[in-house]
């Protein structure tokens, strides 16, 4: 008699965080066997592994590889079948999925997203996890959301969303786009500013002309007495939004005088350094018409159906500011999906690149940048991630998803997602697979020393889990 189910009659295997359990059949019936595992969460994964290669099992993967399965089976649009390798020699069973699964070629992304923010990945990227893991209604979460591009796409695309980030700036640079207001309107509210005499707390002169800083000046003032009042409407907000995106940058569709891309603001004594080898001075922009132009780039492809998913996706989300490890305002078995990408160890300044943008909002960087999770060390990045995986667990609705984007940092010698996988295990999470988006690209340098790029192209690594239904 058979005793041990062999492969070809194990239906699903499953691990929790107290147990793991195994599903199968055996002369026509269905059973299943229940193993409740008594040590460290942290060790459940190598050790239940362990576990069933002694007992003579083999498994698909933790979670019975069902969306696996699916991207073993994704041909890109080059017609190219996706590569499947074991993540780690050690561990056969888990594997992650190679190939081009979103292209730039793909359709084109909502202008919508053209907000520039550190580190921020390509709106193709949640869409690609929301198209395949939601319906409309459902509720698509991102804990460090930055400027908002999962839970704008996902509004986009008719789902309700919840948002959370550390900084504040991250609100203020995606509640205004669930409302995209009428140009005109912008025009008539830039118009109504009262022009007042006003001096800088700090001094922007190698940034700004003085004619610039003046009315950067007037409309700060303005924006923060209607705040202040709690006046603001959603166009003040909107002008906000816009202005702080325009405040520095490389071309004259910016505030200031040539400078690095706009969402790394340099110090003032590097831009006084940067005026100086390239011999310039800050010349006049007419800061209205700026914001005029970028409004209506921003809202120049969204259709009617689009505007109508904003607001309504707008009208019911949450929108967040605090650490990612503890969202009491998130009910319990509420989110079908996450996507996200948490800071990578300290590689991104967060606080130094916002200071300007900080400024221009009343917030204060250096309180904010002591709210943002820098770990110079893997333990003690995966202590913060351990957290935010048990809070994952909670909020994620039996049946849903957590997509987890991470990057290999330190010159290719530490890949996150090695660590990530064990963290969404303890938190009690089933690891689906590894996803590798391989694309070749064509103008991004490494500029954040975050190393996801193999010679000539751009990778994206995302760790796929799933909470049993
Ligand atoms: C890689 S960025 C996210 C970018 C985002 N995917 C986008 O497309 O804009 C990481 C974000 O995590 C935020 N952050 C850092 N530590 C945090 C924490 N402990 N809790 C919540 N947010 C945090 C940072 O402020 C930053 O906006």
């Amino acid at each position: 008699m058979q005793k041990v189910p062999t492969r070809d009659k194990i239906k699903k295997t499953h691990f929790t965080k107290k147990s793991f359990s195994i599903h199968f059949s055996l002369s026509g019936k269905d059973f299943s066997l229940l193993l409740f595992v008594p040590f460290r969460p942290e060790r459940i994964y190598p050790r239940a592994h362990k576990l069933y290669s002694t007992m003579g099992l083999e498994t698909r993967g933790p979670a019975g590889a069902g969306f696996g399965t699916m991207l073993a089976g994704f041909t890109s649009g080059d017609g190219v079948a996706s590569l499947a390798e074991p993540l780690d020699p050690m561990e056969p069973s888990l594997r992650k999925y190679i190939n081009e699964f979103w292209t730039s070629r793909q359709r084109q992304a909502s202008s919508l997203h053209e907000i520039s923010y550190r580190a921020c990945f390509k709106p193709q990227l949640p869409r690609f996890f929301i198209s395949l893991l939601t319906k409309k209604g459902d509720i698509v979460y991102d804990p460090f959301s930055g400027r908002g591009t999962t839970v704008i796409e996902a509004a986009l695309l008719g789902r309700n969303v919840i948002a959370n980030d550390a900084n504040p700036l991250s609100r203020i640079m995606t509640e205004p786009r669930f409302f995209p207001p009428d140009c005109q309107a912008v025009e008539k509210r830039l118009a109504s500013i009262p022009s007042e005499g006003t001096t800088a707390d700090i001094d922007l002169s190698m940034f700004y002309h003085p004619d610039t800083e003046k009315e950067i000046l007037t409309l700060r003032q303005y924006l923060l007495a209607r705040q202040e009042a709690c006046r603001d409407d959603l166009i003040d907000r909107w002008i906000a939004m816009v202005a702080t995106n325009r405040l520095t940058g490389h071309s004259p569709g910016f505030f200031s005088v040539y400078t690095l891309p706009p969402n790394q603001a340099v110090s003032q004594l590097s831009q006084q350094r940067i005026n100086l080898k390239r011999n310039q001075e800050p010349e006049y922009r007419d800061t209205h018409r700026i914001i005029l132009n970028k409004t209506k780039s921003l809202l120049c492809s969204i259709t009617a159906e689009e505007l109508r998913n904003l607001n309504h996706a707008g009208k019911h989300a949450r929108l967040l500011t605090g650490d990612s490890r503890a969202t009491p305002e998130i009910p319990n078995d509420s989110v079908q999906l996450t996507v996200t990408s948490p800071p990578f160890l300290d590689i991104v300044q967060y606080k130094d690149d916002n200071w300007l943008r900080c400024w221009f909002n009343g917030l204060n960087d250096r309180e904010i940048g002591g709210r943002i999770t820098m770990a110079r060390t893997v333990p003690a990045w995966s202590e913060v991630m351990g957290a935010v995986f048990s809070e994952l667990y909670r909020i994620t609705r039996p049946g849903g998803y957590v997509a987890f984007e991470v990057g290999e940092v330190r010159k290719r010698s530490i890949r996150l997602e090695e660590h990530v996988v064990p963290l969404g295990i303890s938190a009690g999470f089933a690891c689906e697979c590894v996803l590798i988006n391989q694309q070749t690209f064509t103008k991004t340098s490494n500029i954040w020393g975050v190393d996801n790029m193999a010679s000539g192209t751009n990778t994206n690594r995302i760790v796929i889990f799933s909470k049993s239904g």
